[in-house]
């Protein structure tokens, strides 16, 4: 999938598969892949740099990013839809800030970015969409108000905030959204939501009524470590691989096995 156009139009037809990633070996991976687009996602602050939050990511940050994963996915015009992350406040600056994130972002090779929420900055989204930027939108558990929401917790559960959510898909396609992250909510209000707009809706921790899924490369290798939130499947032991090797490594220049006479010079 190469543009936001083929990734609407993907809606009722056959789901869609998005990774986030941020470097440029995880991006020659998901190139070689039949996924089917990237987010360059601001869980780099927590996953790369072991942040507790999301918070530390900047424009600058993500736009290093966005540029290392579109080098990672090939040439413009024949790589992969990326989308980049819009950072923690970045769409509370008003317009003109706005519009200078959005620049960098696409200029580091994104095509499209992500922002969270929509309240307080609907005219910030509907500003960006108009002006040719594509927006996809973020909502239910979002970590950048992570605070606000009083920690990871699934969002939604009762129907006044299930009917909030809803409203506020409502609102980001008639801003001119093409597609949204729906994260932690109940499965069957992901089904909802799903059935009550017009554009993807790609979830993560939002259950299999969804029009795509997300996940973290990382996640879904088998790399990270600690807490594993529910939603996470492994779909590789890429992580048990990667202890395996460091121990044989070791072993290997401990008994001078390694170098062998063909990695000499
Ligand atoms: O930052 C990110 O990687 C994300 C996804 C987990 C949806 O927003």
């Amino acid at each position: 999938m190469k543009s936001v156009l083929e990734f609407r139009a993907r809606k009722g037809q056959a789901p869609i598969s998005m990774v986030s990633a941020y470097t440029h070996w995880e991006a020659r991976f998901l190139a070689e892949s039949p996924v089917d687009c990237v987010l360059v996602g601001d869980s780099l602050a927590t996953v790369l740099d072991g942040e507790p939050t999301t918070f530390a990511a900047t424009p600058e940050i993500m736009a290093r990013h966005t540029a290392a994963v579109a080098r990672g996915l090939g040439e413009p015009g024949q790589r992969k839809l990326i989308v980049a992350d819009f950072p923690f406040l970045a769409a509370r600056r008003g317009l003109a800030a706005a519009v200078d994130t959005a620049a960098l972002l696409l200029r580091a090779g994104a095509q499209a970015v992500k922002i969270e929420g929509i309240d307080g900055h609907a005219d910030v989204i509907a500003h960006l969409v108009e002006s040719g930027v594509p927006v996809m939108g973020h909502l239910g558990l979002t970590p950048q108000a992570v605070h606000a929401l009083g920690g990871y917790k699934v969002q939604g559960k009762n129907p006044v905030a299930a009917d909030a959510l809803l409203r506020q898909a409502r609102a980001l396609e008639a801003a001119g959204a093409f597609g949204l992250v729906l994260e932690c909510v109940p499965e069957a209000l992901g089904r909802e939501i799903t059935a009550a707009i017009g554009v993807p809706t790609i979830g993560i921790g939002a259950g299999a009524g969804c029009d795509g899924q997300v996940l973290v490369m990382a996640d879904l290798l088998g790399l990270t470590s600690g807490h594993r939130p529910r939603f996470v499947r492994e779909f590789a032991p890429a992580g048990a691989a990667a202890r395996a090797g460091l121990a044989a490594f070791h072993a290997a220049t401990v008994e001078r096995s390694f170098p062998g006479a063909a990695e000499s010079y």
